[in-house]
């Protein structure tokens, strides 16, 4: 029993084949689980979080319309733009990498698992498009 667990739970968590290559499906199951409550993948609800649609390669605090802590804002005024390195780093710790922010998270620890995050977040489309990463 243990082995077949140890098994499956293997399966589950092996890598993605390169380094830095994410996988967006799992990334996508990571996201639901831990930032969902937050962020809502659709466009246009900039309620509770900002829209991540399009981030990847965007600036920093640009979602029109959504309040942004100060410490946001001022990586904004420096030019900071969300790279796959500054996400990565970002989500490992997010106060750790932005004191100040009002993002409540503790981080994701696993490497593979913010590659996989980021792999889905790519994923999404930009909000003019028609939205969600969806099946
Ligand atoms: C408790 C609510 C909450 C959770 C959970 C959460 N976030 Fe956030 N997130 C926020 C808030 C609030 C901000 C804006 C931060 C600020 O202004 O300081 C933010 C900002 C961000 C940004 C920057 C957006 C921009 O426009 O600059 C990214 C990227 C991000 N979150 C990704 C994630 C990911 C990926 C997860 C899951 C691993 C996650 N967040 C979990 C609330 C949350």
């Amino acid at each position: 029993m243990r082995l077949i667990l140890a098994a499956c739970l293997a399966t589950l968590l092996s890598l993605p084949a390169a380094a830095g290559e994410g996988d967006a499906a799992s990334g996508e199951e990571i996201f639901m689980r831990f930032c969902k409550q937050c962020h809502i993948p659709i466009p246009g609800d900039p309620l509770t979080a900002p829209d991540l649609s399009g981030v990847v390669g965007r600036p920093v605090a640009a979602e029109q319309g959504y309040r942004y802590s100060d410490a946001f804002l001022a990586r904004r005024e420096e030019g900071m733009i969300w790279t796959e390195e500054n996400l990565d780093a970002f989500l490992r710790h997010p106060r750790d990498f932005i004191p100040g922010s009002i993002m409540v998270f503790k981080g994701v620890r696993r490497g593979s698992h913010r590659d996989d995050l980021i792999a889905f977040l790519k994923a999404l489309e930009p909000r003019s498009g028609s939205g969600t990463a969806s099946d």
